[in-house]
């Protein structure tokens, strides 16, 4: 049996369901990287600072240099009775090196030390998802100048609305994912400050230096009490919540997808490398990636209630409840990851089918609201035009026919305003076309739109 690091105050051994209840080493072992780097940089500033000798220093620093390398190898097997990736790296390092391994944790506690490492690895996950944020809007910008003329229904209440281009919908999205791109920043800033060297939770009697820290570590900042440094979560909550956010912008994206995907809207099609097809009936393909992200997205939400729950009730300072934050934290950042990728993979291999979504623009009255606008270039007022064309429209669904459909006499007879111009002005392309705001759908709107992204993205 291992000796514990904190053995000497107990008379008895642990049981072994309290050994293995008990330990963190099973999830927190990915954490082996930034915890020797965390203590390569205590043990320069300890020898710095004239708390442990040069020699010891170098051993120390040597010493975790090879469990790095060996751990990368495979070549060491973590124990459960070592508890978490903390002891279970030191005790290596002291049955490697004795004597000058037992001084690595003065001035330091798991409190601090366990902060240190999950605050780099976050700022390592959020390095990499930022990355992949870029990408995916990209992917989207590709999209949207391939699709600045494709004209498709844009919905409300999933109600065909009012026509849009392809390239409008998707720089809708560009804005969502660029927003989460900003959260993830500024979740960085968060997470960019150092609890190493608070100690347990009062600080430590040595003279330490955590500015020299810092810079070792890459941290631009210093937690200023260190109570809050170890039991400080906020970071991880905001990156939970950061995940979730964009979660669910993917899974709505998705749903547009599997819904755009199904044979009765017939507006895109998966490649056929990111689809699956049915054990039984022969003529399936369905869009799994799009659902399962869907389906992830609901995983996020429970790992971001998870550590919301754990930290609710919680006291100043540590508690071992805070040992139960890793498990969803690692899991949110690997399900965003994947599913970034896998989105932004199967976007660019997305086939749209461009008359059918113009087809389907065309039908749907979806210029019912421009054809009211028309009638107020003549004259009338909004509501009254309003009335006007919902009459017409309620004659043309018992028809079957579409407004544009109508003759002039037959329009006319709704109302004398109406002129040979107005087919031009309630066709499609023209309804885009007229949009006048700032952000519309027409086609110089999009234009901009798309400059602007193009500009931000060079950045
Ligand atoms: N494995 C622990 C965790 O992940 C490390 C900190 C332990 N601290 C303590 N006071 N028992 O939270």
């Amino acid at each position: 049996m291992a000796k514990k690091l904190w053995g000497g105050r107990f008379a008895k051994k642990t049981a072994e369901l309290m050994d293995e209840f008990n330990a963190s080493i099973g999830f927190d072992q990915k954490m082996y990287r930034q915890d020797i780097l965390g203590s390569t940089a205590h043990a320069k500033m300890l020898a710095k600072q004239g708390i442990i000798s040069q020699e010891d220093c170098d051993q120390i620093v040597s010493g975790l240099a090879q469990i790095l390398e060996d751990i990368e190898a495979g070549k060491i097997e973590f124990k459960v009775e070592y508890e978490d990736i903390h002891m279970n790296v030191e005790s290596v390092l002291t049955e490697r090196i004795g004597e000058a391994g037992k001084r690595l944790h003065t001035a330091r506690s798991r409190n601090d030390q366990v902060a240190v490492d999950f605050r780099m690895y976050l700022k390592e996950e959020i390095l990499v998802i930022e990355e992949l944020i870029a990408d995916l809007k990209k992917a989207i910008l590709e999209v949207a100048e391939a699709n600045r003329e494709t004209v498709m229904p844009g919905y409300t209440h999933l109600q065909r609305a009012q026509p849009v281009t392809l390239a409008y919908y998707v720089m809708a999205y560009y804005q969502m994912f660029k927003r989460d791109g900003e959260r993830f920043e500024d979740c960085f800033k968060r997470t960019d400050y150092l609890p190493l060297g608070c100690g347990a939770l009062a600080g430590t009697t040595y003279s330490t230096d955590r500015q020299f820290l810092a810079e070792e570590l890459g941290f631009e900042h210093l937690c200023e009490n260190a109570m809050d440094a170890v039991s400080d979560r906020d970071f991880a909550l905001e990156f939970l919540s950061d995940c979730s956010i964009l979660m669910m912008h993917l899974s709505r994206f998705c749903e547009e997808l599997v819904v755009w995907s199904s044979s009765e809207f017939s507006f895109v099609e998966m490649d056929d490398a990111y689809s699956t097809g049915s054990s039984i009936m022969p003529q399936k393909k369905n869009p799994d990636v799009a659902e399962l992200i869907r389906g992830k997205t609901g995983r996020t939400y429970g790992n971001m209630m998870t550590l919301f729950t754990i930290m609710k009730s919680l006291t100043l300072a540590y508690n071992k409840d805070m040992q139960e934050d890793k498990p969803p934290v690692f899991d949110s950042a690997e399900t965003v990851r994947i599913s970034l990728q896998i989105f932004t993979d199967m976007l660019r291999t997305l086939t749209f089918r461009k008359e059918n979504m113009e087809a389907a623009a065309r039908k749907g009255f979806t210029n019912a609201t421009d054809a009211a606008d028309y009638l107020v270039s003549k004259g009338l007022p909004f509501r009254e035009c309003h009335e006007i064309i919902g009459n017409i429209v309620l004659h043309c669904l018992k028809r079957g026919i579409g407004i544009e459909e109508l003759s002039l006499a037959e329009l006319k007879e709704f109302s004398d305003k109406f002129e040979e111009d107005v087919y031009e002005k309630i066709d499609v392309r023209s309804c885009i076309a007229a949009k006048k705001s700032y952000g519309s759908t027409s086609f110089e709107s999009v234009e901009n739109m798309i400059r602007l992204a193009k500009e931000e993205m060079e950045e």
